[in-house]
């Protein structure tokens, strides 16, 4: 029996990879670090999971706590970490707090995976493909220079970094992914498909930034959770942070849509 270590498990992205490992790995137990702040919702996790006190156990709390992140950590096997402040407009008029959740926050993770390296077998950091930019080749891939355009991507591009130097310098067991955008259930309503789906169902037109023709890769959450697992489970000299060629820490689905042609699929068109 392996424990895991979801931060940021009651989000969008958190909570669909805490259902999927319960249901996938049934000898495991997950606890889940959160704040619970607008974008996490303790009802993301099904009632199911967080009765099953054998299995599940749900701390409310900051990855900023240096206290509650060692004691955790210490108790686990694996860490995958989501949490962050993760939308790009609120980071244009706050970006200070997207700075110390999304920088601080795994900076006071990865210490403590470094402070539990003789226990702690992998740990998996939730980066984002925003790290990018805007595309200088495509497809991107992970040789694409990091080109963050926005703060939240600035502070991405800082914790992604920040993983990388602690593997580099002390070779903490971590694995770097940095998927696309990323659709399904639980997905907050500021995002881009539901707000469009809402806004649609309300007759409210929907708008798009720019001409509409920025293009987006979108992959289904439950894919990105499979991709995950597969970072776990692989030999740790296979998936080790980049570079190293056999890893692909791109999570993509390969079919790039317009914005534009999001909107006319969502109205029917
Ligand atoms: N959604 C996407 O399309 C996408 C794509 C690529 C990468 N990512 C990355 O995946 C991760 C999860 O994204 P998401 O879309 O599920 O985000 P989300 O905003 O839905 O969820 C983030 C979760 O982190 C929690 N959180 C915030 N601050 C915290 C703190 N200080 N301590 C503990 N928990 C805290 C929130 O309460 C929430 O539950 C993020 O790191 C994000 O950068 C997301």
């Amino acid at each position: 029996m392996k424990t895991i270590l979801v931060t940021g498990g009651a989000g969008f992205i958190g909570s669909n990879f805490v259902r999927y490992w319960y249901e996938n790995y049934p000898d495991d137990k997950i606890i889940v670090l959160d704040t619970l702040n607008y974008a996490g919702r303790f009802q993301n996790i099904p009632a199911m999971i967080h009765k099953d006190a054998d299995r599940f156990e749900f701390f409310l709390g900051s990855v900023l706590s240096v206290e509650i992140v060692n004691t955790l950590v210490e108790r686990s096997d694996i860490i995958v970490h989501f949490a962050a402040e993760t939308h790009v407009t609120r980071s244009i008029y706050e970006s200070r707090h997207f700075f110390e959740v999304d920088v601080l926050g795994t900076h006071t993770i990865a210490n403590a995976v470094l402070k539990y390296c003789d226990t702690v077998e992998r740990f998996i950091h939730v980066s984002t493909s925003e790290v990018y930019g805007t595309a200088i080749t495509r497809p991107m891939t992970e040789d694409h220079p990091l080109n963050s355009c926005s703060p939240y991507a600035s502070a991405k591009s800082g914790a992604d970094r920040l993983v990388y130097s602690y593997y580099y310098t002390y070779g903490v067991p971590a694995v770097i992914l940095r998927p696309f955008n990323q659709y399904g259930p639980y997905q907050h309503l500021e995002k881009v498909i539901p707000r469009f789906i809402t806004s649609a169902l309300r007759d409210i037109p929907l708008t798009v930034h720019g001409n509409g023709y920025a293009m987006r890769d979108w992959l289904y959450v439950d894919d990105t959770c499979g991709r995950i697992a597969a970072a776990i489970k692989a030999p740790v000299d296979k998936v080790a942070c980049y570079p190293r060629p056999e890893m692909d820490p791109c999570i993509g689905g390969n079919r790039t849509h317009l914005a534009v042609s999001v909107v006319m699929k969502l109205s029917g068109y």
